[in-house]
C-alpha cells in the first residue's frame, strides 16, 4: 500500500476549480479529496454530484469523494455517473451501511467506510472486508482548518491491526488537521492516504505537498 497525498478541494477557490484541478494535479498528489456535504450530517454545505461531474471534465485525478450527507446511498448512481472513482461513506449517516456499501461497489467505484472521532472502530468491523479504503476523521466533520485530535490515532492503529488479522489489504486514511507533524504520527499509526486542505492550500500549492511527501519520507 503505497502513501497517497489527497489534497482537499473543499479550502481551494470554488469559482475556479478548473484551475485548482489543474494546479493540484501539476503537484504530483495522487487524489483529489471531494467533500460533499447536505448541511444535515453536518452543519455546512457544499457542493453535489452536478458540481462533481462538471469537475470531471476538466481534470484525470482520481476524485476521492467523501460524502457527508444523510442516507448517502441516495447518491451512488449520480456520483458513478458523475465520474467519481471512490465514494466514501459515514456509517453514522445511514440505517443500512453495508447495503449501501454493496450498492457502491455494484455500480463500479471503489467503496470507503468512515467514522467520525467520536465513532468506535468496533462500528466498522463488519464491514471490513468489504471496503476499498477506510477513513479515520482526524477532525469533526464538517469544516476545513480545525485541530487534529491525537486521540483518533489509537483507531487508526486498531484498524492497521484488524487489517493484518484478516488478511486484508484496504487503504487507511485520514481526513483533518493534517500537515506536516500529524502526517508523520499518521503515517507511524498505520495510515497511507493523507487528505489535506487548508495546509497545502495556505501557501504555495506545490511546496506544501512536496513538505507533506518530505515529512512521509523523513
Ligand atoms: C472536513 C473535511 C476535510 C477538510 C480537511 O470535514 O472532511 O476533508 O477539507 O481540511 P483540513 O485539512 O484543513 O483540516
Ligand atoms: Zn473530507
Amino acid at each position: 500500500m503505497g502513501n497517497k497525498i489527497a489534497p482537499s478541494i473543499l479550502a481551494a477557490d470554488y469559482a475556479h476549480f478548473a484551475e485548482e484541478l489543474h494546479r493540484i494535479e501539476e503537484t504530483g498528489a495522487e487524489y483529489v479529496h471531494i467533500d460533499l456535504m447536505d448541511g444535515q450530517f453536518v452543519p455546512n454545505i457544499s457542493f453535489g454530484a452536478d458540481v462533481v461531474a462538471s469537475m470531471r471534465k476538466h481534470s484525470k485525478l482520481v476524485f476521492d469523494c467523501h460524502l457527508m450527507v444523510v442516507d448517502p446511498e441516495r447518491y451512488v448512481e449520480a456520483l458513478a455517473q458523475a465520474g467519481a472513482d471512490i465514494m466514501t461513506i459515514h456509517v453514522e449517516a445511514t440505517r443500512h451501511i453495508h447495503g449501501a456499501l454493496q450498492k457502491i461497489k455494484k455500480a463500479g467505484m471503489k467503496a470507503g467506510v468512515v467514522i467520525n472521532p467520536g465513532t468506535p472502530v468496533a462500528m466498522l468491523e463488519p464491514v471490513l472486508d468489504l471496503v476499498d479504503q477506510v477513513l479515520i476523521m482526524t477532525v469533526n466533520p464538517g469544516f476545513g482548518g480545525q485541530a487534529f485530535i491525537p486521540e483518533t490515532l489509537d483507531k487508526v492503529r486498531r484498524v492497521a491491526a484488524l487489517r493484518k488479522e484478516r488478511n486484508l489489504s484496504f487503504d487507511i486514511e485520514v481526513d483533518g488537521g493534517i500537515d506536516h507533524e500529524t502526517i508523520k504520527l499518521a503515517k507511524a499509526a498505520g495510515a497511507n492516504v493523507f487528505v489535506a486542505g487548508s495546509y497545502v492550500f495556505k501557501g504555495d500549492l506545490n511546496a506544501q505537498v512536496a513538505r507533506l511527501r518530505e515529512a512521509l519520507h523523513d
